[in-house]
């Protein structure tokens, strides 16, 4: 089983930006001991603060890949772009955030992506990512047993 974590604008500050909202772990601290959790699958990791390299990254694994957990940061809430390679693909994507989007701002209450991402995980800080995760393991697990 092969999954993409994708992060957009922003989020390779975690550890150090707005610790009282996103916490002070890296995210690569928390990819390393997350690969070992789940030393059974292929687990990769792109981010990168550009919305066209999200966009070529998202074309480049979307027809492949078992799964895209996508935190798109701030693009979430302003980027056609991105709902439409998210729609253009094959592959599954679940939306995450960190933060409980909808206790926050009026702006980050909108997201452009959630309609068409299979579901949306937010507000368990890097936890989501976690969640995000074992859903699409529940997934291949419907499929595996459930009759053709
Ligand atoms: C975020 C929430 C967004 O509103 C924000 O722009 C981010 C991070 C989160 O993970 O909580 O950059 O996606």
């Amino acid at each position: 089983m092969k999954i993409l974590i994708i992060n957009g604008p922003n989020l390779n500050l975690l550890g150090k930006r707005e610790v009282n909202v996103y916490g002070n772990q890296s995210f690569e601290s928390f990819f390393t001991a997350v690969q070992k959790k789940y030393s059974n699958i292929n687990l990769e990791y792109y981010q990168s603060n550009s919305e066209g390299k999200l966009l070529d990254k998202i074309h480049e694994v979307g027809f492949t890949f078992d799964g895209i957990v996508l935190n798109a940061g701030a693009y979430t809430h302003t980027s056609v772009a991105l709902a439409d390679a998210i729609s253009g693909i094959t592959t599954p994507v679940i939306e995450v955030h960190i933060s409980n989007v909808f206790k926050r701002e009026q702006f980050r209450h909108h997201s452009f992506i959630s309609p068409v991402c299979v579901g949306t995980i937010a507000g368990f800080g890097l936890d989501s990512y976690i969640l995000a995760i074992e859903s699409l393991l529940l997934k291949e697990t419907e499929n595996i047993n459930s009759p053709s």
